[in-house]
């Protein structure tokens, strides 16, 4: 980068954190479509709420409407849609925010970049293992049904890899704990951070 200096602010991460009064860290939801990444963030969020701990979702749904919007669903655009997510919750993360963020994020070499941006201390990754049955079955919005009669492309799944998480932080098996016990189990994980 030419021509460019960084700044330093007086006021950092440290700072905020103290005026929230907890720690600030990005919680990094990968899986299959449909596998439950962000039914279960809405409720960790909720909890986390009213716990009086401020936070943010960003979800790959709402972001590609706005800031991703050019972005298409080959592994390339994939990358760049997973390089500015990390990006963009570095920042929250140095707001002292509590960021949870809702990405398939299929490939490894793409999590692992977001571990880079925001430093492995900041980056919790909770791998929502839901099988790939058992997402088609729900088909909640449809797209396994419509990529199965070849009306969409690079689905994750059936047409496109999705490389399972070799060590994450969490794995939540959806077939063996309900959306509430999956939320106690990540809050009870959390805890200790937020506060540490
Ligand atoms: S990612 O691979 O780049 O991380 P992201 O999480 O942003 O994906 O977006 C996934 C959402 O886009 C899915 O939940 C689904 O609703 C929708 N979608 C549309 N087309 C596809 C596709 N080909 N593969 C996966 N998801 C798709």
């Amino acid at each position: 980068m030419s021509n460019i200096v960084s700044h330093n602010f007086n006021v950092c991460k440290s700072d905020r954190e103290k005026i929230h009064q907890h720690k600030a860290f990005l919680i990094w939801f990968t899986g299959l479509s449909g596998s439950g990444k962000s039914t279960i963030a809405n409720a960790l969020e909720s909890k986390l709420n009213s716990f009086n701990i401020s936070s943010y979702t960003l979800d790959g749904d709402n972001v590609r409407f706005g800031i991703c919007n050019d972005l298409t669903f080959s592994s390339e655009d994939r990358s760049e849609n997973i390089r500015r997510i990390a990006e963009v919750s570095n920042l929250f993360v140095d707001a002292g925010i509590v960021t949870l963020a809702c990405f398939i994020s299929p490939y490894e070499k793409d999590r692992e970049g977001v571990r880079k941006t925001v430093g492995s201390k900041n980056y919790i990754e909770v791998f929502i293992n839901t099988s790939l049955d058992e997402c088609e079955r729900r088909d909640v919005k449809g797209l396994y049904k419509k990529a199965r009669a070849g009306e969409i492309n690079n689905m994750t799944g059936i047409s496109d890899p999705y490389e399972t998480p070799r060590c994450p932080d969490l794995e939540i098996d959806t077939s063996k704990y309900s959306v509430e016990e999956s939320v106690e189990r990540i809050f009870k994980f959390l805890e200790k951070r937020l506060y540490d």
